[in-house]
């Protein structure tokens, strides 16, 4: 398709915004409008409304330092870190010595998505379960002395690229609250960690094919090892999806020399090989085992409460640089995943499920996500969302295209977008549902690289380096609204920036404080009562702290971030999960010190300081007087 046309009559940011917000009234349903009114009012300048957010703490201040900070009232608490022996017979991290062996049994690096598992399977307990959290990356420079970001890929030894390999995937530890505070339970028979090199089964229907086989697996249908694990999502049925969000430059060899070109480039994979895997592991060169790119870049089921079970990349949900995938169970019992295709231009993507959810029948439930329909979001500036389904032989979606079947059309994923005329967004990360609402939250993170010829109503701001949120609204609410119907009403929850620098473009709820704006919001959050929780990645690039706010999403309070929580210097927050009684906030603190040269010269220490390395790790939040998050 062509892209990004350009066009005399592309309409101006300012119409663009002008038309989104004045739309409010139409799009909203009952309980909109009045939230829509009051909106117009106050977008008229009439009122602050700082006192009209539900959220009672005392904001944070803008603060940036090595430390995290939390508001007012509340604890949190280093719960796990990178390195701690978590699986039985680990054993701590040695930072002088690391090594595959011991960090295959340690809390993985960079913790990024966050699932809490009620334990026992099935219930609502609020203080016993399991922590399952993704592992997105090594960070070579700020784990092993003496290289830098540029020179690690080759400076690494064999140890420490193994070690890499081990550090990233999934992590599961058991945890439990003791007198107020919670603590992890070592050597649980659930702890378990998934990495580089576990072994993962491949199902749907791009299992088998041609283009996923390689000599090592003729079948098609195992591979070994995950990565780039950054979001994901819980499934109705408890169990975890993990996201893998592009393998690209772990790849080395030449991408002219792979086996498709145009696919390898589509997909970004150029042979940088940034982790040294390719020196040591002949499946990571392009050039020499073609097929093997195409068994990443899924999305990855994993059954915490099975620890002995092989998890499962299920090809329905498509072929990306997956952010997340968020479930949910539709009023028809059909299976709504959504997902986004974090980079530049990309996609947002929604699968239904053929099958239907049965509380009675876990083992039928999870066979849910190997049949149904992916389709991919085209926004109109009338505020018309279509989801385009990419079947094989509709849309252009055929063998003359490219597309030799309907696994092809999966495995080429971003291909099929491209030539359905889907909308290129400014990198979508956490698209998902708010259970209370019924509406669904789609993050654009930023995306510096979009000219003014290239913006769109849904994506209206050149060189946007500050992202914004979209509300994307299905039929109905609540319980009742439809996430299969074919089209959706879409809308602007808000666009991101500095409110006191009008050139930012930045739009919230006029009673916005000098510290609760952001910029970067990336992975998003729904307490039990409705509010939205948005953590930020790339605050560091404007001098100050990535950390959470929360916000209404309805009422006065609505799109009126408030500043909770701040990161120490280098990290970004990620993962924020809620116990099911909204006492307990779990959060991932990623790559501290990551704004350092090497080890020589860390910016933080984060969490333990001293000679410590820095260490990622999950924060538990709770209220000091043992209430709900946010009150
Ligand atoms: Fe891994 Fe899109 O953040
Ligand atoms: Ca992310
Ligand atoms: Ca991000």
């Amino acid at each position: 398709m062509a892209d990004h046309p350009q066009n005399a009559s592309t309409p101006t940011y300012a119409q663009l915004v002008a038309n989104r917000f004045s739309r409010r009234t139409v799009l909203l349903g009952a309980a909109g409008v009045a939230a829509a009114s009051a909106m117009s009012f106050r977008l008229a300048g009439a009122q602050a409304a700082a006192s009209s957010s539900t959220l009672t703490f005392p904001e944070l201040k803008k603060v940036y330092d090595q430390t995290h900070h939390v508001a007012e009232g509340y604890n949190a608490d280093i719960l796990v870190r990178w390195g701690e022996a978590i699986v039985a017979g680990g054993k701590e991290l040695d930072a002088a010595n690391q090594n595959a062996t011991d960090q295959a049994k340690q809390f993985g690096y960079n913790c990024d998505f966050i699932g809490y598992m009620p334990l026992p399977l099935g219930s609502d307990n609020s203080e016993h379960g399991l922590l399952c959290v993704n592992n997105e990356y090594p960070n070579p420079h700020v784990m092993f002395p003496g290289m830098t970001e540029d020179d690690a890929p080759k400076m690494m030894n064999a140890d420490q690229i193994n070690a890499a390999f081990e550090s990233w995937g999934h992590s599961i530890v058991e945890i439990r609250k003791v007198d107020g505070k919670w603590q992890t339970v070592k050597d649980s028979k659930f702890n378990r960690r998934i990495t580089g090199t576990t072994e993962i089964a491949i199902s749907g229907p791009a299992a088998g094919h041609t283009l996923l086989q390689t000599a090592a697996d003729q079948t098609g249908t195992r591979v070994f090892g995950t990565g780039y694990n950054c979001s994901g999502g819980v499934t109705p049925w408890g169990t975890i999806l993990s996201c893998e969000e592009g393998l690209s430059d772990t790849f080395g060899g030449d991408p002219a020399k792979g086996g498709d070109p145009k696919l390898l480039e589509r997909y970004s994979y150029d042979g940088s090989d940034y982790y040294g895997f390719a020196r040591i592991e002949e499946r990571f060169n392009l050039d020499k085992v073609p097929n093997e790119p195409n068994r990443f870049d899924w999305v990855v089921e994993i059954d915490p409460y099975a620890p002995t079970e092989m998890p499962v990349k299920r090809t329905a949900l498509g072929r990306m640089g997956h952010e997340a995938a968020t479930c949910i169970v539709n009023a028809d019992g059909r299976i709504v995943v959504y997902t986004g295709d974090d980079d530049y231009f990309e996609y947002i993507f929604r699968f239904v499920s053929t099958g239907k959810f049965d509380p009675a029948n876990r083992a039928a439930n999870k066979k849910l996500l190997d049949e149904g329909t992916l389709s991919v979001a085209k926004f109109d500036e009338d505020g018309t969302l279509t989801w385009i389904p990419l079947i094989h032989g509709q849309n252009g979606l055929t063998p003359e295209n490219g597309f030799a079947d309907q696994a092809e059309v999966l495995i080429k994923a971003r291909l099929a977008g491209d030539q359905v005329g889907a909308t290129k967004m400014d990198r979508p990360e956490d698209i998902e549902p708010n259970p209370v609402t019924g509406r669904v939250y789609a993050v654009m993170t930023k995306n510096k690289k979009r000219t003014a010829d290239e913006i769109d109503a849904a994506n209206p701001r050149a060189e946007n380096k500050y992202g914004h949120i979209l509300e994307m609204l299905p039929p109905g609410e609540g319980k009742d609204a439809d996430h299969a119907a074919d089209t959706f009403k879409w809308d602007v929850f808000l666009l991101a920036g500095n409110p006191a620098k009008p050139e930012e473009g930045a739009k919230y709820n006029p009673g916005i404080s000098a510290d609760g704006w952001f910029v970067a919001p990336d992975n998003i959050a729904f307490d039990p009562k409705g509010r939205i929780w948005i953590a930020s990645d790339g605050a560091n690039d404007f001098d100050i702290a990535d950390g959470l706010y929360g916000a209404d999403t309805v009422g006065d309070g609505r799109a009126l971030p408030r500043f909770f929580f701040a990161c120490p210097t280098g990290a970004e927050l990620c993962g924020p999960a809620f116990t099911p009684d909204g006492k307990t906030l779990f959060v991932s603190v990623q790559h501290p010190a990551e704004n350092s040269e090497n080890t020589d010269k860390l910016t933080t220490r984060w969490p333990d300081f001293g000679d410590s390395l820095p260490r990622p790790a999950v924060v538990a939040i709770t209220k000091q007087d043992g209430g709900e998050i946010g009150g």
